[in-house]
């Protein structure tokens, strides 16, 4: 089967329920040499530990606001020293972060002086009536951020997770009122942060509602770009 063959550094864009963890877990699957980091998965586990972050993000998160710039960049930042990721051979995905302007502009400082910068960026496209659907039946396992759905993707145990056993619950920013938060947030974001990746000629969109369109259109787009 073919693989990825260059460095690829992909940031995947997308709504709140677009299904972004999703297809990040689909990859890594498909594609063994990427690493992936999602910044709701980071921050979900500083609010777990109650560290100083963590209580800064929790009340952002559970408002449906953005957590501010800088404490995003400096965590997120951070984390890419420490998992060794800024050099020009590394693999690797963002899910969710960068999700401003300011914060692409901040990212792209730090990565251009390591030779590291985000070669491909796709937004996932789905239609917004659609996302609301999926998450009322959306369940997760919050240490490890594994996602399922009760309808698309379900445990082989119900409520359980696949690997640890251990039970799957909710998220706190999944209710109706704040997950339209969410939603507005992200479309008042989604443009500026667009036009920037626009402009470095990294942009693509993929669309699909439906459960099984939009992976291979990833997988293809990814190894005619990266793979052999
Ligand atoms: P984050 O955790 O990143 O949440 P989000 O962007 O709102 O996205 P979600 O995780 O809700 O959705 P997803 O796209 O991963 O979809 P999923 O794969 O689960 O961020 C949370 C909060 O942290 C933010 O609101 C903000 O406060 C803060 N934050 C994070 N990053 C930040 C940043 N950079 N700056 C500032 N603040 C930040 O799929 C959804 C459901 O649909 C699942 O149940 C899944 O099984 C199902 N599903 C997926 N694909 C399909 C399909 N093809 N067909 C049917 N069902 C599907
Ligand atoms: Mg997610």
């Amino acid at each position: 089967m073919s693989s990825i063959v260059s460095p690829l550094r992909l940031l995947l864009l997308g709504a709140p329920g677009s299904g972004k963890g999703t297809q990040t877990s689909k990859l890594l699957k498909r594609f063994p040499s990427i690493n992936s980091l999602s910044s709701g998965d980071v921050l979900r586990s500083q609010i777990a530990l109650n560290s100083p972050i963590g209580q800064e993000a929790s009340g952002y998160i559970k408002m449906g606001r953005l957590v501010p710039d800088s404490t995003m960049v400096q965590l997120i930042t951070s984390q890419l020293q420490q998992k060794n990721w800024l050099h020009s051979d590394a693999t690797w995905l963002l899910d969710g972060f960068p999700r401003t302007a300011p914060q692409a502009q901040a990212l792209n400082v730090i990565l251009s002086e390591s030779n590291a910068n985000i070669n491909m960026v796709v937004e996932l496209d789905v239609d917004q009536s659609v996302i609301l659907e999926r998450i009322e039946a959306r369940w997760v396992h919050l240490p490890s951020g594994r996602v399922y759905s009760l309808d698309y993707n379900p445990p082989k145990v119900p409520f359980k997770d696949d690997i640890t056993g251990e039970s799957l619950s909710k998220r706190d920013d999944d209710t109706a009122e704040v997950f339209q938060k969410r939603l507005d947030q992200y479309n008042s974001e989604i443009e500026p942060l667009k036009r920037f990746y626009e402009a470095q000629g990294t942009l693509h969109k993929i669309s699909g509602n439906t459960s099984d369109i939009i992976f291979p259109k990833l997988e293809t787009l990814i190894l005619e770009n990266f793979g052999k």
